[in-house]
Order: structure tokens, then C-alpha cells, then sequence
């Protein structure tokens, strides 16, 4: 089975930049990214892509009208694909049985649907949206009820693991591709074919195949792990605050021990993210579906923690500046969930910003890449009051402009530019006491304090 041509349904932050990354590795390969959303396909057919990822443009670029097309056509995009990755959203549910936690799978089914209506020939599906476990059989129950006659499919699971901001690099050279498949002849073949489209510009021995069922929760098992070195970091930040200790210190310390290894242990003010937060409800909710309470509880705590370490950022300010925030100004640095990307979803940002307004705080925010519009949008719907917003809600253009007059000033993104301010300036612009809150632990400790602030670094005891 070679595969010659490929359809993606869902031009989102996954299914954009990867369908972009296959098409400029496989020049043979005609690769077509689709989504009914008209103005995010115009989008990546502009010079102002959708997604704001370093590097992204010149990977579009070198493959955009060449074998790299962006369209609204859905249907006759599916009907010419050998392989249709399946790269729709995948929310928590908000109603219902499994509310809050439970994966919301309506566009997985739609897509399906959609696909079983418009096939002929052999395709194969594949699951590049992170599902919960057993989510294939459910696809390929829609399409052998729904198929034409002459249709055949192998559903295929390859969960997609690049992060935000470093998307183009990990697509470009990924710890491991892990692709699922049943292990029958026809299965077999399917995965083969996959397998030999990331064969383009991936070694071999970095690509893992096992069972469908594997894969799939490896992806939500692989999200979790990561947050939960987070949330296991951030518990022991406020440890280190309460003690002296220092938690960068100590992260390096742990982190040289080869069995711990240094990634994943930067405290912040919480992760944040599409993922991380639905990836870890989504896994509570299979265990507990599956019976197994005490590893639901277990996995739920890394949210808890996650909730608590926004929430103590958002009292130390409060306790800090004398238990009052009512029409104080205070500066925020950073609004997306991290740095080298204009993602806020599930941003702590978003979290510490409405909790501040509700202390009636005045916040002059900044963000190099967030526009005001997203910010003020975020806001609304995290329950802030329109009037609020309005009233006590400035977008600035700049740092300086953040601070001048501030009472505080808070980093929330650990934007690389945040690192390099003139703080003397930002010293002079702000009200005294000069209160710094890094929740990124990226400015310098010592020097804010010689240069006259009252700073409070994330992890760092007093
Ligand atoms: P997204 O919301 O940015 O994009 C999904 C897109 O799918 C939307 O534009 C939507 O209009 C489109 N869509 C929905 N139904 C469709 C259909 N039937 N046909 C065509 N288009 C359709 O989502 P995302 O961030 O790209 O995430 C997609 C999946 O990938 C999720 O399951 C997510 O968990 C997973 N994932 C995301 C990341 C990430 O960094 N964002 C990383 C790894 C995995
Ligand atoms: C994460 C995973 O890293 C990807 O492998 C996965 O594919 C993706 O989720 C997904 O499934 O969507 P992403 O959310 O884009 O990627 O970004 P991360 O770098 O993982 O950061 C997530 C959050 O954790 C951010 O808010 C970040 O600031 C925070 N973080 C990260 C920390 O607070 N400390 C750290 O040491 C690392």
C-alpha cells in the first residue's frame, strides 16, 4: 500500500503545522488540510497563518500550493485521500454523564460519519486527535454501518506529541512517532503504509508501532506524566517558600540524577494549555469508568495541585500588598500559556487575572503576541463582567507602559523578552513599595532587590 495522497480533517494547531511538516518531507505526497472554518483555511492560505509557531512560515512556504493545500472542500478532499488523519478538537464535556471530565467525542463522530459517506476504495483513518482508550472500535463501528459497499478501512492511532512554541522542531526531529494498528494482515499493511510516510526524514528505530490500545492511551499517559512532574515541582515551591530553600536550585539538584532527569521541573504559576487539564479529567474519567477509584484519585490530585498553585499566587499578592487590591494598579506580563506561542487556552493567566479583578485590582496587561481582543475574550468567558473588563482591563503595547504607575507588577509568561528589561526603568515608572511577582522565576532575584523592589519569586523563600 503506498500512500499518495493525504487528507486531514481539522486545520487547528496540530493539524496545520503537521500536515505542513509531511508535505515538505514528502514532495511525492499531495497533502490537503481541511476545516469548515472558512476563515481559519484563509488564514493559512495568507501570509498571516493562524498559528503562531517560530518557524512555521517557511515550512508552509516551501510546500503552500506545491503539494500543500488548504481548503474548505472537506467532502472531495476525503473522496481523493489513500489516508485521512482525523485532527478535530477533542474538549471536555460540559453536560451530561461524565461532565467535566469525560472527553467530548462529537466532531471524532462527525468526522467519521462524514468519512463513511463520501469513501470509496480503501482508506485509512487515523487518529491523530488524543481520545480516550478504545475510541477505534467506536470509529469503526460508525463506518461499517455507514459505509458504501466498495469502502474498506483500517482505522490506524498515531497520537500526535509536539508542544506548543516548538511544534516545527518536533515535528522536524520527534523523540518517537508511535503508531497503533491491529495486528491482522490488513492491519499490518495499514500501519506499514504510515510508517513509510514518516520513514521520509524519520529513522526507523524512532518509530514505535504496537496495539491500537496501547497508543491510544500512551498519548494520555504521556500528558500526564508531564503534569504531574509539574504539579509535583509546584508542590515542593511552596515548600521552599515557607522554608528558604530554593526550588530552581533544588529542581537541579533532583534533576541530575540520570533516573530523574532535568526536564519538566520549572515551577510556575501552574501549567496551563489545551491538554494537560482535559488529558488528566480525561484519564480520571477511565478509571473511574473501568472501576479503579483510587488511580482516578491518584491523577485528579495533579489538577488539585494545579488549581492551588493559581490560587496561592493570586493570595500572596493580595496578602502582599496589605490585603487590598481595590483600584491598585498591577502590571501582568504575559498572557499565553507559554512562551513562543499565541495559545491561551486554559492559560493560569487567565485564572489569576479574574481572580484579581474580582479583589477589584486595575490590570494594564501585556503580551507580545496575544492580541487585546483574545484577552478580553478569555476574561468574559472565565466569568468576569463585561463592565469590569471594560473598566478595569487595559491592553498595553509595552512593559514600560505596563508598569508606569503600578503598584505591582507580575510575570505570568516566560516570554525570553521579559528576561532582558531595563529594570532600573521599570523601578522608576512604578509606585513604591515597587512589588515584583515572578511567577516564571525568570527575572534575577538579587538585582531587583539591589535595585530597590519588594520581589517575590516563585519557589524562592523570603
Ligand atoms: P483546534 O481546536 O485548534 O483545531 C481543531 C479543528 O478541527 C478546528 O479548526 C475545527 O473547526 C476543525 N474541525 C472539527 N470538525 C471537523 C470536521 N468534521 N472536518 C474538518 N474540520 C473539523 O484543536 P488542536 O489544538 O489542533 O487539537 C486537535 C487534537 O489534537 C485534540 O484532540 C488535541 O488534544 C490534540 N493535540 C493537541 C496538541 C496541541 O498542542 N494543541 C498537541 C497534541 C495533540
Ligand atoms: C504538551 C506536551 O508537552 C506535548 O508533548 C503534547 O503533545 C501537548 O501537551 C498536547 O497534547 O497538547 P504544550 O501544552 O503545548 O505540550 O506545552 P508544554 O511545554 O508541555 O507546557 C504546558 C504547560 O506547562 C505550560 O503552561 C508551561 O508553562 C507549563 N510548564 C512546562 C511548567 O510550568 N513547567 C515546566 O517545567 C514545563
Amino acid at each position: 500500500m503506498k500512500v499518495t495522497s493525504i487528507c486531514c480533517l481539522g486545520a487547528g494547531y496540530v493539524g496545520g503545522p503537521t500536515m505542513a511538516m509531511i508535505a515538505a518531507k514528502c514532495p511525492d505526497i499531495r497533502v490537503t488540510v481541511c476545516d469548515m472554518n472558512q476563515g481559519r483555511i484563509d488564514a493559512w492560505n495568507s501570509d498571516e497563518l493562524p498559528v503562531y509557531e517560530p518557524g512555521l512560515d517557511e515550512v508552509v512556504r516551501s510546500a503552500r500550493g506545491r503539494n500543500l493545500h488548504f481548503t474548505t472542500e472537506i467532502k472531495q478532499s476525503i473522496a481523493e485521500a489513500d489516508l485521512i488523519f482525523v485532527s478535530v478538537g477533542t474538549p471536555t464535556k460540559s453536560f451530561g454523564i461524565g461532565a467535566g471530565r469525560a472527553a467530548d467525542l462529537r466532531y471524532i463522530e462527525a468526522a467519521a460519519r462524514l468519512i463513511a459517506e463520501v469513501s470509496h476504495g480503501n482508506k485509512i483513518i487515523v487518529e491523530k486527535s488524543t481520545i480516550p482508550v478504545k475510541t477505534a472500535s467506536a470509529i469503526e463501528a460508525i463506518l461499517a454501518a455507514n459505509a458504501t459497499t466498495e469502502a474498506t478501512f483500517q482505522v490506524l492511532s498515531n497520537p500526535e506529541f509536539l508542544a506548543e512554541g516548538t511544534a516545527v522542531r518536533d515535528l522536524e526531529s520527534p523523540d518517537r512517532i508511535l503508531i497503533g494498528g491491529k495486528p491482522t494482515p490488513e492491519g499490518e499493511a495499514a500501519v506499514e503504509a504510515l510508517v513509510s510516510v514518516y520513514a521520509n526524514w524519520i529513522p526507523r528505530e524512532k518509530i514505535i508501532t504496537t496495539n491500537l490500545w496501547s497508543s491510544e492511551l500512551s498519548k494520555l499517559v504521556a500528558n500526564a506524566f508531564l503534569a504531574q512532574r509539574i504539579s509535583s515541582i509546584n508542590s515542593i515551591s511552596a515548600l521552599c517558600e515557607a522554608t528558604g530553600a530554593d526550588v530552581d536550585e533544588v529542581a537541579r539538584a533532583i534533576g541530575t540524577d540520570s533516573r530523574i532527569g532535568p526536564k519538566f521541573l520549572k515551577s510556575s504559576v501552574g501549567f496551563g494549555g489545551s491538554c494537560f487539564q482535559k488529558d488528566l479529567l480525561n484519564l480520571v474519567y477511565l478509571c473511574e469508568s473501568f472501576g479503579l477509584p483510587q488511580a482516578a484519585d491518584y491523577w485528579r490530585q495533579v489538577i488539585a495541585m494545579n488549581d492551588w498553585q493559581k490560587s496561592r499566587f493570586v493570595e500572596k499578592i493580595v496578602r502582599t500588598l496589605f490585603n487590598t487590591l481595590v483600584g491598585k494598579r498591577i502590571a501582568i506580563l504575559g498572557f499565553a500559556f507559554k512562551k513562543d506561542t499565541n495559545d491561551t487556552r486554559e492559560s493560569p493567566a487567565i485564572h489569576i487575572c479574574r481572580d484579581l479583578l474580582h479583589e477589584r485590582a486595575h490590570l494594564a496587561i501585556y503580551d507580545p503576541r496575544v492580541p487585546g481582543e483574545t484577552i478580553r475574550a478569555d476574561l468574559l468567558e472565565a466569568g468576569v463582567e463585561a463592565s469590569i473588563i471594560d473598566e478595569q482591563v487595559e491592553i498595553c503595547p509595552d512593559p514600560y507602559a505596563a508598569a508606569e504607575s503600578a503598584h505591582a507588577l507580575a510575570t505570568l509568561t516566560e516570554w525570553d523578552e521579559f528576561r532582558t528589561l531595563d529594570l532600573a526603568r521599570i523601578r522608576d515608572l512604578m509606585l513604591k513599595p515597587a512589588f515584583v511577582f515572578d511567577g516564571r522565576a525568570i527575572l534575577p532575584h538579587d538585582e531587583l532587590q539591589a535595585l530597590g523592589f519588594s520581589p517575590f519569586t516563585i519557589g524562592k523563600g523570603d
